[in-house]
């Protein structure tokens, strides 16, 4: 699965805290996703162009980011704002990070690499609690196929589950009963690893604590199956 025209989930919003980087891949491509301490999220390539460091390495500082090897700040846009080495140059403009479209929903880091940003996605979730993300030993299409025959144990609610695409979104998919109810998505990280973000589709009054940890532990056990199914069918 490949697309520079649809959205992809990188990481749980909880998981990026202001002033905070995180490393991730996306389809092979290395990326910095980080958070300016007003809280703005930015995901960009993960590369500084002066010596090629990543900057998933570097410090938050404000609403910039230093790259941990000579210091050279890095604004919102990307644009080289300081190089501590020249503290009276005049930054050229050429100087600047890849930098990529980002939003935030479902509780949710997206990025899009395309040049146009397309529509956010038609999905309704007023109410989310975040969950986990997942990293998978194996690709998404074998994680997802596993998701269909999988059960979830009921929370505040029993009842069959149920596996359902979203279908204005390729990699994004429902599981649970009418009650208790996930929202998945599913990051391609390479051709054999994947990644799963998963929010749970209710008020954090109903879920967060007992039920955050009741849907952890269904989360780390479908990892080790799948993982192991994985493993045994290579
Ligand atoms: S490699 Fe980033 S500042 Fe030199």
């Amino acid at each position: 699965m490949t697309s520079d025209a649809y959205w992809h989930a990188v990481s749980l919003s909880s998981a990026v805290e202001p002033g905070t980087t995180s490393g991730v891949m996306v389809e092979g491509k290395e990326l910095v996703v980080w958070r300016d301490q007003a809280g703005s999220a930015h995901v960009w390539e993960d590369r500084c162009p002066h010596r090629g460091m990543r900057l998933s390495f570097g410090a938050v500082r404000g609403d910039r980011l230093g790259c941990l090897y000579h210091g050279w700040q890095y604004d919102g846009a990307g644009q080289c704002r300081a190089i501590p080495a020249h503290p009276d140059l005049v930054v050229p403009k050429t100087i600047k990070v890849l930098t990529y479209h980002v939003t935030e929903a479902f509780d949710m880091i997206w990025m899009s690499t395309a040049v146009e940003a397309p529509l956010p996605i038609a999905f309704d979730a007023s109410d989310t609690t975040p969950l986990r993300s997942l990293t998978l030993d194996c690709p998404l299409q074998i994680a997802i196929e596993a998701l269909g025959n999988t059960e979830l144990p009921g929370f505040a609610g029993t009842g069959n589950t149920g596996f359902d695409a979203v279908r204005s979104h390729p990699a994004l998919w429902t599981l649970g009963n009418d009650t208790d109810r996930l929202l998945i998505a599913g990051q391609v990280i390479d051709d054999a690893h994947s990644a799963l973000h998963i929010v749970i589709l209710g008020r954090s009054e109903t879920y967060s604590g007992a039920g955050q940890m009741h849907f952890a532990r269904w989360a780390e056990q479908f990892r080790a199956e799948v993982e192991l199914s994985s493993r045994d069918a290579a």
